[in-house]
């Protein structure tokens, strides 16, 4: 069982959100559909951030699943080690014919 969540990008997603949608944050970092929720964290022990959002306009949802103000970006993908590294490539890249 995964306790710490996978870096999907050391950096935020930006998003056009739109007032009273409601949107599914991925917090374990295994989504294929990133920053959203594509159900991959089954068995992790983590779980989708559901937000609504409240105005319409660009975001920045957080990419290596690290901030403080989830799901929202704060900054704190700055402090992580450059050694560190981000998830394996998706499903989609290691079946890719060679
Ligand atoms: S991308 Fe995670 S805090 Fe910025």
């Amino acid at each position: 069982m995964t306790t710490e969540p996978e870096i999907a990008q050391k950096g935020p997603y930006e998003l056009d959100l739109i007032e009273g949608k409601r949107y599914h944050w991925c917090s374990c970092g295994l989504s294929l559909r990133q920053p959203h929720c594509d159900g991959s964290h089954r068995g992790t022990g983590l779980r989708p951030l559901n937000f609504t959002a409240a105005e319409t306009g660009k975001a920045w949802l957080c990419g290596c699943k690290r901030t403080g103000t989830p799901p929202f970006c704060d900054g704190t993908h700055n402090k992580l080690s450059k050694r560190k590294p981000c998830r394996p490539p998706s499903r989609s890249v290691l079946n890719a014919p060679h």
